[in-house]
C-alpha cells in the first residue's frame, strides 16, 4: 500500500486576481488530507473517502473528484492501473477555501508515487496535482496545489513559468478560519469574474491594480512580521474581491464579526461566494475570543496558524 499526504491552506492575499498574473500569498495550515492506494483484483477504481466535510461537499463534487483521479492516474504516467483503492482521509475538513481539492490530488499522487516506485520529486508530484486539480477548477492558476505540494508560506505568481518563492515570517501567526456552510464552484466563481471583467474592463483594470499594489505592500508586511499591518491590508483585500463580486453576505458577516471581535483583519478566502473566511488574530487569547464569536453564531471553525514549517503527518 502506498500512502502520501498534502497540505491545507489558506490565501491570505489575491485569491481571483492570481489567475491574471498578478501576485498571491497563501500559507500551509496545520491540517492535511491524507491518501492511501492500494491495488485490488477486480479492474475497478474504488475511491473511499472518510474524510470529515461540510455537508453536501462531497456529492457536489463527486464527479468532478473522479475526473481529477483520471487526470492524476495520466500524469503519472499509470493510467492502464485502475484496479486500485484510494481511500482519503486526514485531519483536513473536506470543504470549499481550505484546499481540500488540492491537498487530495497531492495526497494521491504522493501514494501514488510510493505504490508504484515512480521516484518523482516534488516538482512533479506538484505538477502531476495541477492536472488533478484541472478536474475541479477547470483552468486553475496553480497556487492551490503549490501551497499543498511544498507547504510554508509561499509568494506564488502565475506565468509562462509558474513562479514560487518560500517566504518566512518570524514567528507564525494565528488564525481563525470559518465555514460559511455553503459549497462553493470555484469554477463558476472564477468564470463569473471573467464576466464582470469582460463587461467592465475600466472598473475591472482600477480594481486589478490596487490588487497588484497590495501585493507589495502585503508581501513586506508578512516579512517584517508586522501582524497589524497584514490585517489591514487583508480588509482592503476583502474589499477588492467584494468589488469583483464574490463575496455574499453570509462572508460579509462573519467578517465583520471577526473583525468586532477583536482580529487584526479579515477576508474571505479561495474561490469565494460562500466557503471559508479568514481571520488574522494574534495570540492564543485574541484567537479563541474571534473563535467563540462565530461560533455563537453557529458557524464552524479551525483554530490554525500561519507560516509554520511544514511537517507531515503521514
Ligand atoms: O476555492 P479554492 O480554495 O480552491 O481557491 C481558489 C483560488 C482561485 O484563485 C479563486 C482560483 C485559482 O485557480 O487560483
Amino acid at each position: 500500500m502506498g500512502k502520501g499526504s498534502g497540505f491545507g491552506k489558506v490565501i491570505l492575499f489575491n485569491e481571483h486576481f492570481v489567475v491574471y498574473g498578478i501576485p498571491a500569498i497563501a500559507s500551509a495550515i496545520e491540517m492535511e488530507t491524507t491518501a492511501s492506494v492500494e491495488q485490488i483484483p477486480g479492474g475497478k477504481l474504488e475511491v473511499i473517502d472518510d474524510r470529515k466535510a461540510t455537508p453536501g461537499y462531497k456529492d457536489d463534487k463527486k464527479s468532478q473528484q473522479a475526473e481529477s483521479i483520471q487526470n492524476i492516474l495520466r500524469a503519472a504516467g499509470v493510467a492502464d492501473r485502475q484496479s486500485l483503492r484510494i481511500v482519503l482521509g486526514g485531519n483536513l475538513i473536506a470543504a470549499s477555501g481550505v484546499g481540500a481539492s488540492a491537498a487530495s490530488c497531492v495526497a494521491i499522487a504522493r501514494a501514488l508515487n510510493e505504490e508504484f516506485s515512480l521516484k518523482l520529486t516534488d516538482e512533479k508530484i506538484n505538477s502531476i496535482a495541477f492536472e488533478g486539480e484541472k478536474g475541479y477548477h477547470g483552468e486553475p492558476s496553480g497556487l492551490d496545489n503549490t501551497v499543498s505540494t511544498f507547504g510554508g508560506l509561499i509568494r506564488f505568481e502565475k506565468g509562462a513559468q509558474q513562479q514560487m518563492a518560500h517566504m518566512s515570517i518570524q514567528n507564525p501567526i494565528e488564525i481563525v478560519m470559518g465555514d460559511s456552510g455553503l459549497v462553493t464552484n470555484t469554477k463558476a466563481a472564477v468564470d463569473g469574474v471573467r464576466q464582470r471583467r469582460e463587461q467592465n474592463p475600466k472598473k475591472f483594470e482600477d480594481i486589478f491594480k490596487r490588487a497588484e499594489q497590495l501585493a507589495d505592500k502585503a508581501r513586506d508586511a508578512v516579512e517584517l512580521n508586522r501582524a497589524s499591518d497584514i490585517g489591514r491590508y487583508m480588509n482592503e483585500n476583502h474589499r477588492l474581491l467584494q468589488e469583483i463580486g464574490v463575496s455574499c453576505d453570509k462572508l460579509d458577516f462573519m467578517v465583520t464579526l471577526a473583525r468586532r471581535a477583536g482580529a487584526a483583519g479579515a477576508k474571505l478566502t479561495g474561490g469565494g461566494l460562500g466557503g471559508y473566511m479568514v481571520a488574522l488574530t494574534p495570540g492564543k487569547d485574541k484567537q479563541n475570543r474571534v473563535a467563540e464569536a462565530l461560533e455563537k453564531e453557529g458557524f464552524r471553525v479551525l483554530r490554525t496558524k500561519i507560516g509554520v514549517e511544514p511537517r507531515h503527518v503521514a
